[in-house]
C-alpha cells in the first residue's frame, strides 16, 4: 500500500503541514536530514496517523503512488537545490515535486525547466499562515502547469484555509514557472508594509496621548472590529496583554527594537524597481526593518541630535480616529501598490494573473488576511484590468473620505517627529498618483541640461533638446 503524498523537511512548518494532510484524510510518507527529528515527530504528534516514516530519499520515493507528490519544505536557496539532487535519481517520468518555501522566483523559474527538461514536474508554491495556518489551514499559492496543479488541486483544496464570506478554499492556480513564489513574495512584501504602519500608528499614539497596554488592547481591538479589521490587528491587540515572566512588566517593554528580517520584502522592493512598479510603502517598512537594526548607532545618535517637542495629549479621541483612519487609507495604498507590481509583473513575466482570484485566496490563512481582501475580491472580480484600486468606487470613497484625518495623523507624526515612513510614503502614492501634474518637467529640463539627455514637450509630440547655457 502506497501512500498519496510525501513531505521531505520536518521543520516546524513541514510537520504541521503532514498533520494538516493527515487529518483529511490523506497517506502521507515524510523524510528529513536527520533522522532525529522524524522519531521525534513519528513518537510525538505523528502517532496514530496515517504517516509513514522513511529514512533515505530512497525509500521516501518508493513509499509514493505515482504520478508521486512530493513536496518539499526546507530553507530557500541552496538546500532546495540539494534536496532536488538527492531525490531526482529516483524519481520517475511525470512526478511532482513541490516546494513550499519561501524560494526567490527567479530559482523557481530555474528549477522549473531543469526538472521539465528531465520530465518531472515541478510546482514553486507560497505557502502563507506561520504554523497555525500549516496546521488548520494555510494560503497556498502555486505555480507550475496546469496540468501539474490539475493532480495536486484535490489535495490542496482540502487543507487550505476556507474564505469565511463563501467558503471557498484559499488555493487557486496562479500562473506558469515562478508564478506562485512570485505572488508569495509580494504577499511578504505587503505583510511588511502592514506591519510597519501598525507600528508606526502604535509609535503616534505612543507619543502623542502614550495610552497604558490595557487601553492599547482596547483600542486594537475596537479596530479590529471595523474596517481594519485583519489577522495582524487582531494579533496586535493581544500583543499589549501579555506580560513578561521574568519581570512582570508588558512583554512588548521588554522587547528590543530592532526587526529581523529574511528578504523576501526587500526581494518585493528590488524587484518592484526591476520592473518599474512603484511599491513606495513597501519599500519604506524594508528601510524602516534596516534602520531598526542599526540599534548602537541611533543610541548614540540620540545623544546628539534632537528633535521638536509638542503635545497633543489632550486631544486623544480626535488622535485615535485619526490614526485609525490613516492607517486603514496607508493599508489601501499599500495594497494597490501589491496589486499593481502584481499587474506589472504579469505583464512582464507573461503570467497571465486573475487579480481577483489572487486577491481572493489572501481572504484566509495567510498573514494579510483582512476584511479589506474581501473588498479588493470584489473590486477586480467586477472589473479585471482596473488600473489602480483606488480607481474602485468602494476604495475611492474610502481613501476621500478619510482624507482629512490621515493628513493630520502623519503631520502630527511630523511635527512630533516620530518616524512615520510607510503612512507617509502611502499618502504621497495616493498625492502623486492623483496628480494630473508632476514637477518631472524640471527632472527633464536637468537631465537635458547637463547631459542632452533631450525631453518631450507638452505642445508638439517628438523629441526635444535645447541649449541651456544660451539665455
Ligand atoms: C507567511 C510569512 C512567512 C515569513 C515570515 C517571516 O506568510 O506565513 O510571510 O512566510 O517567512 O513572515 O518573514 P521575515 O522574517 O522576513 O519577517
Amino acid at each position: 500500500q502506497k501512500n498519496s503524498f510525501g513531505l521531505i523537511g520536518l521543520a516546524v512548518m513541514g510537520q504541521n503541514l503532514v498533520l494538516n494532510v493527515a487529518d483529511h484524510g490523506f497517506s502521507v510518507s515524510v523524510y528529513n536530514r536527520t533522522a532525529e527529528r522524524t522519531h521525534e515527530f513519528m513518537s510525538g504528534e505523528a502517532k496514530n496517523k496515517k504517516i509513514t516514516a522513511t529514512y533515505s530519499p530512497k525509500e521516501f520515493v518508493a513509499s509514493l503512488e505515482r504520478p508521486r507528490i512530493i513536496q518539499i519544505m526546507v530553507k530557500a536557496g541552496g538546500a532546495v537545490d540539494a534536496v532536488i539532487a538527492e531525490l531526482k535519481p529516483w524519481l520517475d517520468e511525470g512526478d511532482i515535486i513541490i516546494d513550499g518555501g519561501n524560494s526567490y522566483f527567479s530559482d523557481t523559474e530555474r528549477r522549473t525547466k531543469e526538472l521539465e527538461s528531465n520530465k518531472l514536474r515541478y510546482i514553486g508554491m507560497g505557502v502563507s499562515g506561520g504554523e497555525e495556518g500549516a496546521r488548520f489551514g494555510p494560503s497556498l499559492m502555486p505555480g507550475g502547469t496546469k496540468e501539474a496543479y490539475a493532480l495536486i488541486e484535490p489535495l490542496m483544496s482540502a487543507i487550505a484555509a476556507k474564505a469565511p464570506e463563501d467558503g471557498l478554499p484559499c488555493v487557486a492556480y496562479i500562473g506558469h514557472g515562478g508564478a506562485g513564489h512570485y505572488v508569495k513574495m509580494v504577499h511578504n512584501g505587503i505583510e511588511y508594509a502592514d506591519m510597519q504602519l501598525i507600528a508606526e500608528s502604535y509609535a503616534l499614539l505612543k507619543s502623542t496621548i502614550n495610552p497604558a497596554p490595557e487601553e492599547f488592547h482596547e483600542i486594537f481591538t475596537e479596530w479590529n472590529n471595523g474596517e481594519l479589521s485583519s489577522f495582524l490587528i487582531e494579533i496586535t491587540a493581544f500583543i499589549f496583554t501579555k506580560s513578561d515572566d521574568k519581570t512582570g512588566r508588558p512583554l512588548l517593554e521588554m522587547i528590543l527594537d530592532k526587526a529581523g528580517q529574511k528578504g523576501t520584502g526587500k526581494w518585493t522592493s528590488q524587484n518592484a524597481i526591476d520592473i518599474g512598479a512603484p511599491v513606495p510603502t513597501i519599500t519604506a517598512a524594508v528601510d524602516a526593518r534596516i534602520l531598526s537594526s542599526m540599534k548602537k548607532e541611533r543610541q548614540e545618535a540620540s545623544k546628539i541630535l534632537s528633535g521638536p517637542k509638542n503635545n497633543y495629549a489632550d486631544e486623544r479621541g480626535k488622535i485615535i480616529a485619526a490614526v485609525r483612519d490613516a492607517l486603514y487609507a496607508s493599508k489601501i495604498c499599500s495594497y494597490a501598490q501589491g496589486m499593481n507590481l502584481l499587474k506589472r509583473a504579469s505583464e512582464e513575466y507573461g503570467y497571465n494573473m486573475d487579480l481577483g482570484e489572487i486577491a481572493s485566496i489572501w481572504r484566509a490563512g495567510c498573514i494579510i488576511r483582512a476584511k479589506l481582501l474581501d473588498d479588493i475580491t470584489r473590486a477586480y472580480r467586477s472589473r479585471s484590468d482596473l488600473p489602480n484600486l483606488l480607481l474602485d468606487a468602494g476604495f475611492k470613497h474610502a481613501v476621500q473620505s478619510r482624507q482629512a484625518s490621515w493628513r493630520f495623523a502623519v503631520k502630527t507624526a511630523f511635527e512630533l517627529g516620530i518616524p512615520a515612513a510607510a503612512l507617509s510614503a502611502s499618502l504621497a502614492y495616493f498625492d502623486a498618483y492623483r496628480s494630473g501634474f508632476l514637477p518631472a518637467n524640471l527632472i527633464q529640463a536637468q537631465r537635458d541640461y547637463f547631459g542632452a539627455h533631450t525631453f518631450e514637450r507638452i505642445d508638439t509630440s517628438g523629441v526635444f533638446h535645447a541649449n541651456w547655457k544660451e539665455k
